[in-house]
């Protein structure tokens, strides 16, 4: 079975809905580590009630990315850990740490991608009067959040749509969606060759 870690900085709802759906047996994968750059994270609150291991670090002790990273990696080998997922941490990985683990580490933003990328896509989207937004899983590269993407599930927009309320409706589609596509990456079912990434589904190939 793949061993996976969950990288977090905040509250970690998406941690939980993957907690959740490996005990359902929605995720077939062993959740070895929980990686924070946040002590006070309610998600490592989360990782410890559900007696996952975790590896926090304060960025501010390092002088410089790689350094922090270098760790991150030491504790990732120890675990075992073949690939990588993203669910609300808000550091830029170097390229050092992304070729290490190249078309390993998946994101999820709460938007369509490429449009609004960094974090504050919920808000940037209201703003640009869209009429219809989503959610986004892709691999991880150098960039902010312009890897190769995975899939999208599209939400519309409410005239009477607030941040808080397009967020709610975007994170209950990202705790369906983000366990479907972790399951399909840890059953070697997504495949991606440059920017083309391909899914399968029952023996078919799906391009995107
Ligand atoms: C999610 O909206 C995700 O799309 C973005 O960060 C948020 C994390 O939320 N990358 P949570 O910590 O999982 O509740």
């Amino acid at each position: 079975m793949e061993r996976f870690a969950v990288f977090v900085s905040g509250n970690g709802s998406n941690l939980e809905a993957i907690i959740e759906a490996i005990g359902n047996g929605k995720i077939e994968a062993k959740l070895s580590l929980v990686v924070s750059d946040n002590a006070s994270a309610y998600a490592l609150k989360r990782a410890a009630k559900a007696g996952i291991e975790r590896f926090c670090f304060d960025p501010k002790d390092y002088c410089k990315r790689e350094d922090y990273e270098a760790l991150i990696i030491k504790e990732l080998k120890e675990k075992g850990v073949d690939f990588i997922v993203l669910a609300g941490f808000m550091r830029i990985l170097s390229s050092y740490f992304v070729n290490r683990y190249k078309n390993k580490i998946l994101n999820i933003h709460p938007a369509l991608l490429p449009s609004f990328p960094g974090a504050h896509a919920v808000r940037d989207t209201l703003r640009s009067g869209a009429d219809q937004t989503g959610v986004t899983v892709h691999f991880v590269n150098e960039g902010v959040d312009s890897g190769p993407i995975i899939v999208q599930d599209i939400e519309p927009i409410r005239v009477d749509d607030t941040e808080e309320t397009l967020t709610e409706r975007l994170h209950k589609i990202e705790h369906k969606l983000y366990p479907e596509v972790i399951d399909l990456f840890a059953k070697e079912k997504i495949l991606v060759e440059d920017r083309a990434v391909k899914i399968i589904i029952k023996g078919e190939q799906d391009e995107n």
